[in-house]
């Protein structure tokens, strides 16, 4: 085990262990640390932190988040494994701690059923229950690939030694070939829950949350959460489904369902960017509004009318960076909603 130091931009010190094995990061988030992050897994750069003393193995070299550690001597925590002890610096302020902890927990992977070509629910049975709270994601870790992969859970059953991901196919990834192309269970390793863009029932606010393809895995679960609560008496809230056209659309039945189930509490709207619903489509899910265009276009008006409704909503935005970026530009820039009010994942 290595000693490994990190002080913040205030001066103060947290002290864990970590192997050479392990990611910074990991380790620290394990141990309780409020490092900064956002996706764990190299892309963001949200964690650097600049190596004061002692060495680092960089595992991951070409990760994109190394773009942003332009000053001698940064490192991202998610893609350095300690080589000795180590101290490092960072420039921000620790965050709190991890609530619900994050673990270390073992899991078996099943595809659970395949959805479109590109797209399948895995089932991930666990050694022990996993508290977590909706919209919560896992660092989940294969066999022989390097680096894990950030997915978000899509049911809301904390407690219950199971849970299902959303996945999509990227074309030429490495896990998505693992896990597409594997007719056998898995074992993975997961470190979670992890992940900022948390549905509260408690807040008592509606939600409108806006996800392109696969972002919808973590708005499943902020569903799940919702209907298992009853509706908030605070107004609508509202689900905006970006896919491509129809024939690459997945779990309208689902959210159909859903929203005949909240009684008036929740309205869900897909729009396809390159070509119209059919009427069969629709009349086959009478409870979904389809639309054309892209999800920000789309959900400007539900923001517009949302933002003014007695309780201000929280904002949930997921999916591809690039829809994700747009999206948070528009109801930034254009619609002014609170950056406090607006909770995201980029999906890369
Ligand atoms: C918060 C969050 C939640 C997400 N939720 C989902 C979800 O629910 N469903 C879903 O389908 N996708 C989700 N993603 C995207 C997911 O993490 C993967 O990018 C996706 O599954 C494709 O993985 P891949 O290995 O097939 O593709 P690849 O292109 O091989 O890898 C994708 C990602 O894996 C990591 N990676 C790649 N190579 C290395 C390496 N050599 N060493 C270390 N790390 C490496 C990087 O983060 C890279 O962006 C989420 C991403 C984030 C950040
Ligand atoms: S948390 Fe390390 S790059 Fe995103």
């Amino acid at each position: 085990m290595n000693k490994i130091v990190v002080t913040d931009r205030t001066g103060e010190s947290q002290r864990f262990d970590a192997s050479d094995k392990m990611r910074i990061l990991h380790a620290g988030l394990l141990a309780g640390v409020g490092l900064p992050h956002e996706c764990g897994t190299g892309t963001c750069g949200m964690c650097k932190a600049k190596l004061e003393t002692g060495e680092i193995a960089d595992l991951w070299p070409e990760a994109p988040g190394r773009r942003s550690c332009r000053r001698p001597g940064e490192v991202l925590l998610c893609q350095s494994a300690a080589v000795n002890d180590v101290s490092l610096s960072l420039r921000s302020a620790f965050s709190p701690p991890l609530r619900p902890a994050c673990e270390r927990v073992k899991g078996r992977l099943t595809l659970e059923e395949t959805l479109t070509d590109d797209v399948a629910l895995f089932r991930c049975t666990l050694e022990r229950p996993l508290v977590y709270e909706a919209g919560q994601f896992a660092l989940v870790g294969l066999p022989d690939l390097s680096g894990p992969r950030a997915w978000s859970m899509i049911d809301y059953t904390p407690g219950a030694a199971h849970f299902d991901f959303l996945l999509r196919r990227a074309p030429g990834g490495g896990a998505s070939a693992i896990v597409f192309d594997t007719s056998d269970e898995l074992d993975v390793e997961l470190i979670a829950p992890l992940g900022q863009a948390i549905f509260d029932p408690d807040e008592g606010r509606p939600f409108v949350a806006i996800a392109g393809g696969s972002g919808i895995a973590g708005m499943l679960a902020i569903l799940a959460r919702a209907e298992a609560e009853g509706p908030v008496n605070a107004g609508t809230s509202h689900i905006v489904f970006g896919l491509r056209d129809p024939d690459s659309a997945y779990l309208l039945d689902r959210l159909d369902a859903a929203v005949s189930q909240m009684n008036g509490a929740l309205r869900v709207t897909v729009a396809f960017s390159d070509a119209p619903a059919s009427a069969l489509l629709q009349q086959a899910h009478a409870n979904l509004i389809f639309t054309e265009g892209l999800a920000h276009d789309v959900a400007a008006p539900i923001v517009e009318q949302a933002k003014h409704g007695d309780v201000k909503p929280v904002y949930f935005v997921a999916g591809p960076p690039a829809m994700v970026d747009a999206t948070l530009q528009h109801l930034l820039t254009v619609l002014n909603v609170a950056a406090e009010d607006v909770r995201y994942d980029r999906f890369g």
